[in-house]
């Protein structure tokens, strides 16, 4: 089977009722992403940070897979598909994705503040004074802003590999995840769907859908189920 690359951004999960980050009414209209989603936020004001992401928590909790997921999905069986998102939400999982790497974290998952790959499952909230069993306080598996993202390598492995490329619904404004289109081999079939494209390179060779994720996915799978 070809290999299908699908790299996603909070703009899939938009139709699930999930805010986006950077559009008119994106979470970063309304909170301080220094004081919210940087390791010196965390320092400065714990509860402020686990607040924030219980809350996200929940709202992902109550969120269910769109269209678009589920077009994902359905392309699993003309190709082998594997997606890279920079979502912390499971929905390509609950979906039915079978191969996800998540770039930013999980939603879902809770470490120590010291040891970087040791997860515990979490589905309420995480409170101050909840202590991990390295003997810090337990925070988000969520990566924030001046941190590593330990998943980069394996993700750009994985964009060397591909045989056609789908990008979807990310505004590129975050690096590293927004270079791994420098990955990607030249003469590829690649696609982009975007409300609202963000520029790319023309030496790209991007074939664009302006349209939403829902919508642009269905479009899209007429034309690379030809491919396949
Ligand atoms: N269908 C398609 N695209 C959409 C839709 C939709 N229904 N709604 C919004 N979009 C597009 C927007 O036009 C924009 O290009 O989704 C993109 C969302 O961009 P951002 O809000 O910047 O989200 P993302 O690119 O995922 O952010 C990257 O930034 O804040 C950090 O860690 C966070 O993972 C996140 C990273």
């Amino acid at each position: 089977m070809k290999k299908l690359v699908v790299l996603t951004g909070a703009g899939i999960s938009a139709e699930s009722g999930l805010k986006t980050f950077r559009d008119g009414d994106g979470l970063w209209n309304g909170y301080d992403v220094y004081e919210v989603a940087t390791p010196e936020g965390y320092r400065k004001n714990p509860k402020l940070v686990l607040d924030f992401y219980n809350m996200r928590r929940k709202e992902v909790a109550a969120a269910l897979p769109n269209a678009a997921h589920v077009t994902i999905t359905d392309l699993q069986n003309y190709f082998d598909v594997t997606v890279i998102t920079q979502n912390i939400d499971d929905l390509h999982e609950r979906a039915g994705s079978k191969k996800v790497i998540h770039l930013h974290g999980e939603i879902f998952k809770m470490r120590g503040e010291h040891a970087l790959d040791t997860f515990f499952e979490i589905y309420g909230d995480i409170n101050l004074g909840d202590m991990a069993p390295d003997g810090t306080q337990f925070r988000p598996h969520v990566v924030w802003f001046n941190e590593e993202v330990p998943m980069i390598i394996e993700a750009s492995r994985v964009m060397c590999g591909a045989d056609l490329f789908i990008l979807a619904g990310t505004s590129l404004q975050v690096y590293p995840a927004a270079g791994l289109i420098d990955y990607l081999p030249g003469f590829i079939p690649k696609y982009i769907i975007d409300k609202n494209p963000p520029y790319i390179p023309p030496h790209h060779n991007f074939y664009i859908i302006k349209n939403s994720a829902t919508e642009g996915m269905k479009e899209l799978k007429k034309t690379i189920l030809e491919l396949k």
